[in-house]
């Protein structure tokens, strides 16, 4: 039986409920707190949410693996099907009020991503994607932008929650494109700019030392859509999520000439 539909059902009902609590609760007072640094939140709606789909996950598929930013699924090496679970996307302007942010939910089978969802609940924006199926921002099919000139894209980049104290923490590169690019954004949902390369409004992004939730469901929403994830040296991407670049494909290796020149090293596991 083909389990697949269904996985992305769930998923689908798993982010409208969550992207309605987001919603109902945008810009109220809700406790805030610190997690690795100072600067990186976590806040009673990312626990909320992350709960919420936690639970119905195991009541409606108790076998499944699940991995979940706020630490509440439990992985299983043997599952055949894995959960990868960032509630909120995006919390940092979450608790500013800035309107940018979603869930992201990936699911892969044996290993392969599968099905990726991202809602975001403020405009209403329910992107989805399974393997070979496409990937959908409502009823519309997603492809990647045609643009084959850096000078004319616009790209986007994040940076980590350790920036104050690392020295690997992307400016040299954010400098590099900023020259060489039309216009550089910094959003703070890594899981929305992955869906922007796939709908064709960023030609690229890249970012370090993310989480396998940030991009469990946009890179394949990115493969889906027609566009390219890789690491640094063009290889496949890190499930962990440790260098992604993500482009149209068209602008890839020049995009990767330009990072490698002022590069990344990735210190300890990919
Ligand atoms: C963060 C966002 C941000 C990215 C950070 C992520 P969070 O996720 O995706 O854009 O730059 O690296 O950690 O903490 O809001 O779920
Ligand atoms: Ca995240
Ligand atoms: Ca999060």
């Amino acid at each position: 039986m083909n389990e697949t539909p269904k996985v992305l059902e769930l998923a689908v009902e798993m982010a409208l409920d969550a992207g309605r609590i987001q919603r109902e609760r945008y810009e109220t007072e809700i406790r805030i707190e610190s997690k690795s640094a100072k600067i990186d939140l976590v806040t009673e709606v990312d626990q909320e949410c992350e709960a919420r789909i936690i639970r119905r996950i195991q009541e409606e598929r108790p076998g499944d693996a699940i991995v979940a930013e706020e630490g509440g699924g439990v992985d299983r090496e043997d599952a055949a099907w894995r959960w990868i679970i960032d509630p909120l996307d995006g919390t940092t302007n979450y608790a500013h009020g800035f309107p940018r942010f979603c869930v992201s939910i990936g699911v892969e089978r044996e290993g392969e991503r599968e099905v990726g969802v991202i809602y975001d609940p403020l405009l209403d924006e329910l992107y989805r994607a399974s393997r070979g199926g496409g990937a959908w921002l409502g009823t519309r099919q997603l492809r990647v932008s045609q643009e084959d000139r850096l000078d004319h894209a616009l790209v986007a980049t994040g940076f980590a929650y350790d920036v104050h104290r690392s020295v690997d923490d992307n400016f040299a590169n954010f400098g590099r494109l900023l020259k060489a690019a039309r216009a550089v954004r910094r959003d703070g949902s890594a899981a929305l700019d992955l869906c922007y390369v796939a709908a064709g409004r960023l030609d690229g992004y890249w970012e370090f030392k993310l989480h396998s939730w940030d991009v469990a469901a946009g890179i394949l929403m990115v493969d889906e859509a027609g566009g390219r994830t890789s690491d640094l040296a063009g290889g496949k991407a890190p499930r962990s999520g440790s260098e992604i670049v993500s482009t149209n494909g068209l602008l890839h290796e020049e995009v990767l000439a330009i990072l490698g020149e002022t590069g990344h090293r990735t210190r300890g596991e990919k």
